[in-house]
């Protein structure tokens, strides 16, 4: 078996309401996350940011990154694989990483609440494409779950995130209760923070396709070291200055 190391929740922009992307600063995101030993990032930008549509036609369709891109949909820059995703805020406010094909996801309503957990899951299932639904930070103030037996019903894995280490305890504990994987996943939003924990997974035997055997694996792992808070803590110092 192949293993891969994805970091499944990532942004390209800064924030919600930077108006263009801004493809230098991506650059050095894939620098890092190369260096890091990162084979895939998954690009979950917030599907209500501002710039949502643009970022995504300029990665996947209009190849603004120079890589090789491939007929599953996935753009390889310098050996890194970038899958197209979103994050959505749910009418509940709980967050989801929704990983599918462009078309899905550009399909999609992008006001934040648009969606409950059920008719998000009904609008993907209705595409008749493969997804794959991911929990984001589902014990961070205000992104919280009332019932967590429904969104078992619907999430796939459950995310440990480098921003909440201090209980990832509780995010494993969550995951096995439900009986899903985990994913790891930085949040990053600028260079420091990315891959401060990450997903492993095993290439599917059946597929060669890393965007495939990512989210029709079942058996995803989560991984962080002892330097993923200073990173956190260090990109958030860093982006409080790109936002003011
Ligand atoms: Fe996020």
């Amino acid at each position: 078996m192949v293993q891969k190391r994805v970091d499944s929740h990532v942004h390209f922009l800064v924030s919600k309401s930077q108006a263009m992307s801004d493809w230098d600063a991506i650059g050095n995101i894939l620098a890092i996350a190369k260096i890091a030993g990162l084979d895939a990032l998954c690009v979950t930008e917030h599907i209500e940011a501002k710039a949502y549509e643009s970022l995504m036609l300029g990665i996947f369709r209009d190849n603004n990154l120079n890589g090789t891109m491939h007929s599953d949909g996935v753009v390889e820059v310098d050996g890194v694989s970038l899958l197209p995703a979103a994050e959505l805020e749910l009418q509940n406010g709980t967050n989801v990483g929704v990983h599918t094909n462009f078309d899905t996801l550009i399909s999609l309503t992008r006001e934040s609440g648009a969606y409950t957990l059920e008719s998000l899951h009904r609008a993907l299932s209705q595409r008749e494409r493969p997804f794959k639904l991911v929990a984001h930070h589902i014990f961070w103030p205000g992104k919280t779950c009332d019932d967590l037996q429904e969104l078992g019903r619907y999430v796939n894995a459950i995310e440990v995130p480098a921003k909440d280490l201090a209980n990832a305890e509780k995010y494993m504990a969550l995951a096995k209760d439900l009986e899903l994987a985990t994913t790891g996943g930085s949040d990053a939003h600028t260079f420091i923070q990315v891959g401060a924990c990450h997903t492993t997974f095993d290439m599917s035997a059946t597929s060669s396709c890393i965007s495939t055997s990512w989210i029709e694996c079942k058996k995803t792992s989560h991984i962080y070291n002892e330097f993923s808070p200073r990173l956190v803590a260090m990109a958030k110092i860093h982006r409080k200055t790109l936002i003011a």
